[in-house]
């Protein structure tokens, strides 16, 4: 069995897509949870960026021990000065340099022949490679460029210290045939190739960016980039969990294996969908909702007879547990603390603490409380700090033949403030109030609601998207009752803002 890197470029190639944006907190948040995952190598910025993303990708370096944190860097020695600054203090740093090779790129974007890329690379990675002992490189359009050229820039970057050769698939052209070919064409010509980890990063905008990255892993690659959830710039980039599912479902084909903890897969899913605010779509491989419920009765008696029949895959493998076992008011701390740490984390201290008064509470409202719900629970604690705003009550009226309107009492530093407005609707008017107290001029861009269990009592999660000063804000809120998670919601973005 191979053993093949994992590259999770989430923070950096994902980020980069239209309203992904992340804070700095939410960006270690995931950070932790990669560490969880088993990634080999976290791509945390772009730190020359802007000074958010300098600051997220210095956090990360100094939080994140075992896996290896790269940056990107364009070949610019400002960009691998600030680069190399941002990952001073990682356990484990990787400079991640690139230009573009193709003809296209370099004479409409860059405005460079090909010699003058050629002396940035030699300029650029040996500067790099001074100042960090680990060295990606990438051709950026690598598959639509010229292959002699993309080879010559290879392997100068490889006789220039590069110790990963990375071949990006940044329009998501190629098909698995042709990046089959091109990987296995560099691998075999490869300078000092038995020492140069080969990597692939695909896009998907044709849809064959997970068959693509395999292509590239069986033709010789040893290093798989991509998102979780595909997130990315247009139609998103390689889903890593498909990718990782695929090598371990089809390990004895493919004769590969990851370090991957399966198990997190699907906390890691949620997670990233819970921070952007966008929900992992049903029909979506390894994640979706329904990618292991069974509806055709033929299907369902086969399930239920033996799950092999229809299911080639295990939810518990990527970490989806069902347990009959509900816990209600009565269960207790202990049964709670058993509870929170079979489903595989870890919680102590004030977080332990707020996690087991929510659960009390939602325990007051529903019969039963799953292990759906305690995730929802647990997922939410990152979102809750700092609370600048709590809602302390709301009234909310609404009918055919009465305008909405919503009465919000807020708390902030322990003051009471309250606000009355009216609205197309009673969550529209809520918002109007909450606006009304906190003057942060925010506007709403979208609005989600969803269950997150089954049933009548079924505990419902709002994902809203304020927009403040041209950035986007992502707030979440759960609660049995639809209103209360819409206000949770707003006043969690909100405390974004003013936080
Ligand atoms: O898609 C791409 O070309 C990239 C590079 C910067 C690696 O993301
Ligand atoms: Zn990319």
């Amino acid at each position: 069995m191979r053993k093949i890197t994992v590259f999770d470029t989430t923070l950096r190639d994902g980020e980069q897509a239209p309203g992904c944006t992340m804070n700095t907190r939410e960006k270690l948040e995931f950070a932790k949870q990669l560490e969880r995952l088993g990634v080999d190598v976290i791509e945390a910025g772009f730190p020359v960026a802007s000074p958010d993303d300098f600051e997220a990708v210095s956090t990360i370096a100094r939080e994140v021990r075992e896996c290896t944190v790269a940056a990107l860097c364009r070949c610019v020695q400002n960009d691998i000065d600030t680069a190399a600054r941002a990952l001073k203090e990682a356990a484990h740093p990787r400079l991640h340099v690139f230009i573009a090779t193709s003809d296209l790129h370099l004479e409409v974007k860059l405005n460079i022949t090909r010699q003058q890329a050629l002396e940035k690379i030699r300029e650029c990675v040996t500067y790099a490679r001074s100042l960090c002992e680990d060295v990606e490189f990438s051709g950026e359009d690598a598959t639509r460029s010229d292959r002699e050229f993309l080879l010559e820039c290879c392997n100068l970057a490889v006789d220039c210290g590069a110790t990963t050769i990375n071949i990006p698939d940044t329009v998501g052209y190629d098909t698995p045939e042709e990046m089959y070919d091109l990987i296995r064409y560099i691998r075999d010509n490869l300078h000092q190739k038995e020492k140069v980890r080969l990597s692939v990063h695909c896009h998907n905008d044709l849809g064959m960016a997970v068959a693509n990255s395999l292509a590239a892993l069986r033709a010789g690659a040893d290093q798989v980039e991509g998102t979780i959830n595909g997130i990315g710039e247009r139609a998103g980039n390689a889903a890593l969990e498909e990718v990782i599912m695929a090598i371990h479902t089809r390990g004895d084909t493919l004769g590969m294996e990851t370090g991957i903890n399966t198990r997190q897969i699907y906390r890691t899913s949620k997670l990233i969908s819970t921070i952007i605010g966008a929900k992992i779509p049903a029909n979506k491989p390894v994640v979706g909702r329904n990618a292991f419920s069974h509806e055709a009765g033929i299907h369902q008696h086969g399930v239920l007879k033996n799950p092999l029949t229809y299911e080639i895959m295990s939810p518990a493998t990527i970490g989806i547990y069902e347990s009959d076992l509900v816990l209600g008011k009565h269960s207790g701390r202990h049964a709670f603390e058993e509870r929170v740490e079979e489903l595989g984390y870890q919680l102590s201290g004030e977080a332990l603490e707020r996690a087991f008064k929510r659960f009390l509470d939602l325990a007051d409202r529903k019969k039963s409380v799953t292990n759906k719900d305690i995730e929802a629970i647990v997922a939410g604690l990152g979102y809750a700090l700092p609370e600048t705003y709590r809602l302390h009550s709301f009234v909310v009226n609404s009918g055919t033949v009465i305008s909405a309107t919503a009465v919000v009492k807020l708390l902030k530093n322990g003051e009471e403030m309250e606000h009355v407005a009216r609205g197309d609707g009673p969550v529209d008017a809520a918002y109007k109030a909450i606006e009304r107290i906190t003057k942060t001029g925010c506007q709403l861009v979208s609005y989600n609601i969803h269950a997150v269990t089954e049933g009548e009592d079924a505990l419902g999660e709002v994902v809203v998207k304020l927009r403040k000063d041209g950035n986007n804000v992502t707030g979440r809120g759960i609660s049995t009752d639809i209103f209360e998670a819409s206000i949770k919601a707003y006043l969690n973005a909100v405390n974004k803002v003013v936080g």
